[in-house]
């Protein structure tokens, strides 16, 4: 059986082609179904991701729904309706504020953030980092709740920006890393790896995949 996927996203795409890509070429992610691209943005080049991929594209613009409880709730149906397992948002924009539709998907619903959480929450991560002289960052890979970038963190991984010359080369030399760190964790979602205790302490079952996704992929 297939473990399905849904794609939450506002914008260009890119951890949404890379995880495609990783199914395709990389020998990971064999089990997942991308059951459909879920998007708020009726002109989001990641629409085109999915129609090359003949992945189903909902586009559900927060404009033809009253509020934005109306929207979630419009989102929460066709994410049940695609029968999806994990929902892996992808750059998108707006913050699930939901009760129904984050307890419905609890501990299924992920979000890929550049930085190291809770350092530099936000829409400005790589560039805050960047101009506070850090010269580490990273990426964090989380459980979504109500909370701005605030969710149980599922896995960390710093990058190097000691050698960039702005915010943009540190979100460039992030989103390299982002590319590999999330198909990864997607795919120890599909195999079942990922355990989340009572406090809502998160543990990967596989000693190889704790090692990070590098390593997990031989
Ligand atoms: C990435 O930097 C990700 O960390 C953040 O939004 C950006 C999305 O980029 N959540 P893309 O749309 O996947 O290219």
């Amino acid at each position: 059986m297939s473990f399905k996927v849904a794609i939450l996203a506002s914008g260009r795409g890119s951890n949404f082609k890379a995880m495609v890509e990783a199914k395709k070429f990389g020998g990971i992610l064999e089990n997942v179904e991308f059951c459909c691209l879920v998007t708020d943005k009726p002109d989001a080049p990641a629409i085109s991701i999915a129609r090359e991929n003949s992945i189903p594209v909902r586009v559900l613009s927060p404009k033809d729904y009253p509020d934005r409880q109306a929207h979630d709730n419009a989102i929460l149906e066709t994410l049940e309706a695609a029968g999806c397992d994990l929902v892996a948002l992808a750059g998108y924009m707006r913050i699930i504020k939901s009760p129904l539709l984050l307890d419905r998907f609890k501990n299924r619903i992920i979000n890929i953030h550049p930085s190291l959480l809770p350092k530099y929450p936000g829409s400005h991560a790589q560039r805050d980092a960047f101009e506070a002289g850090e010269k580490v960052s990273g990426l964090t890979i989380h459980f979504v709740d109500a909370s701005l970038d605030g969710g149980p963190v599922i896995y960390q991984e710093k990058v190097d920006i000691s050698a960039c010359k702005s915010g943009q080369e540190a979100a460039d030399a992030i989103l390299r890393h982002e590319h590999v760190a999330y198909p990864a964790v997607v795919d120890w979602f599909s195999k079942g790896l990922v355990h989340v205790g009572p406090g809502g302490k998160v543990t990967i079952a596989d000693g190889l995949a704790r090692k990070g996704p590098r390593k997990s992929r031989g």
